[in-house]
C-alpha cells in the first residue's frame, strides 16, 4: 500500500468527469488500499479517486456511525434516495483553509458496486450522508465550493462559543 498525492483546487483532474469501472482487477484494488491509507494518514471523511489523479468513479469514505468506525468503498455509486435538505458546514482534502455551508441531506440512500463488481445498497445519516453527495459529485468533476450558500473560517466560530 501507498499514500498517494492528494491534488487541490486549481488542479484540472479534479474538474473532469470520471469514467464508469468496468474491471475489477487487481489494479483496482491496490488504488483502493491506497485510497483507504491515504484518507486514514489526511483524516478526512472521505476521498475519491480523481483526487489522486485517478479518474475513475471510485471512492472511499468513513462510516463514523459505526464503532469501531467502518470503510465503505463505493465502485459507480449514486445517491438514489435522500432526504430534505439543511444547510450543513463543509471543506473538502482539496480544497484546504476553506470551509463553508452547503444544504445537504441528513440521511441518504446510495447504490453502488464492491470491490468485486457486486451492486449493494447503504444508506448513511448526518456526516455520511453528506459524504456520499461530496464524493460523487467529485466523480463528476464539482467541488463543493460550488455550492456553498456562506463560507466561514472555523477559528471565528470557536472564539464566537
Ligand atoms: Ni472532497
Amino acid at each position: 500500500m501507498a499514500i498517494r498525492n492528494i491534488l487541490v483546487k486549481g488542479d484540472e483532474m479534479l474538474t473532469k468527469k470520471c469514467r464508469v469501472v468496468t474491471k475489477f482487477d487487481k489494479r483496482l484494488h491496490i488504488l483502493l488500499d491506497d485510497m483507504r491509507q491515504t484518507l486514514a494518514e489526511a483524516g478526512g471523511a472521505g476521498l475519491a479517486a480523481p483526487q489522486v489523479g485517478v479518474l475513475r468513479r471510485v471512492v472511499v469514505l468513513m462510516d463514523i456511525n459505526k464503532d469501531p468506525e467502518e470503510v465503505i468503498e463505493l465502485i459507480n455509486p449514486e445517491v438514489i434516495d435522500m432526504n430534505e435538505l439543511v444547510s450543513t458546514p463543509e471543506g473538502c482534502l482539496s480544497v484546504p483553509g476553506e470551509w463553508g455551508y452547503v444544504d445537504r441531506p441528513t440521511w441518504a440512500k446510495v447504490r453502488a458496486q464492491d470491490r468485486n463488481g457486486e451492486w449493494f445498497e447503504r444508506e448513511g445519516e448526518g456526516v455520511v450522508a453528506q459524504c456520499f453527495c461530496h464524493e460523487t459529485e467529485h466523480l463528476d468533476g464539482h467541488l463543493f465550493t460550488e455550492k456553498v450558500t456562506e463560507f466561514f473560517d472555523p477559528e471565528e466560530l470557536e472564539q464566537e462559543k
